[in-house]
């Protein structure tokens, strides 16, 4: 709880340091990007990289393949904010570290959060590679990001969970998978703490739940910022199987892999809802 006190403050704090190295506007809309995902930022035309390790109160990304910068630049016609490489709770973070920069967000202006991450898919209908709209996720993570005393002034102490994912951005995404003949899955993401991959049954039960593909982020940040007032808008790359019966076999190296194949309809479906914003 002492860690608490200063919270607010904190957050205000970094945003202000943001502010001022942005310097002018500042973007609408953050997006994090996930595991193997990092090649997206490639698509932004950066005009300020901030090294998380250069922010004040930013934790340090310490998993492979994350670069951990906050870029700002545009993508597309659309200026944009973007973490590349995010915080996860299994590396250790509170669930309110894992969680800050979304705060940090929303008090710089952000309305719009994009969240993208690779996941183990359970429905027998994905395949290695494809990307999954989040209509809805399953929060099996062992602690909460908004446990402990809620700050009026950054939401409400009961958020509504019924539309985390906006049903209006998550129509755009359907419509544009369609005009570009895109292969776009759809399902309920199941966040759990990690950093084991599922065994068998694990990867049954999830399914059998309602889950169609599972990871080990996103959710504590999703339910960050509908606690703020954000729009989300969500997606998986399927980097490996859990289904009944199937089991692709999963490695860090893998799940990268896979995750860099499905970059451009990643970027493609992006690029194009934050057009039609
Ligand atoms: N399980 C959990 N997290 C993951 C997986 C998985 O199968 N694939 C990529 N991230």
């Amino acid at each position: 709880m002492l860690q608490e006190i200063n919270w607010l403050e904190k957050i205000q704090e970094t945003a202000t340091f943001i502010k001022q190295k942005v310097g002018g506007e500042m973007p609408k809309v953050a997006i994090i990007l996930g595991s193997g995902l990092g090649d997206l930022a490639n698509k932004i035309d950066i005009k300020l990289a901030l090294p998380y390790s250069e922010i004040p109160n930013f934790p340090i990304s310490t998993v492979e393949g994350h670069k951990g910068q906050l870029i700002f630049g545009n993508l597309g016609d659309k200026y944009v904010m973007a973490m590349q490489g995010r915080f996860h709770y299994y590396e250790g973070y509170s669930m309110k570290e894992a969680t800050f920069p979304v705060r940090v967000m929303k008090a710089i202006g952000v309305e719009t959060l994009f969240v993208s991450n690779a996941a183990g898919g359970m429905n027998p209908e994905f395949k290695v590679g494809d990307v999954m709209l989040i209509t809805d996720h399953i929060n099996l993570f062992p602690d909460h990001p908004l446990r402990g005393k809620n700050y009026n002034e950054l939401g409400p102490r009961f958020p509504a969970m019924n539309e985390a994912y906006s049903h209006r951005l998550l129509d755009m995404a359907r419509q544009i998978a369609k005009e570009n003949n895109i292969r776009l899955m759809e399902g309920v993401y199941v966040g759990t703490q990690g950093p084991t991959f599922e065994t068998p049954s694990e990867y049954r039960y999830f399914w059998r739940i309602g889950g169609d593909a599972v990871g080990m982020s996103t959710v504590p940040e999703v339910i960050v910022a509908r606690h703020g007032g954000m729009e989300v808008f969500g997606l998986s790359v399927i980097t490996d199987l859990g289904g009944e019966g199937i089991f692709v076999d999963v490695s860090h190296e893998e799940v990268q892999q896979a995750a860099q194949k499905a970059e451009p309809i990643m970027t493609c479906i992006i690029k194009e809802v934050l057009n039609r914003l």
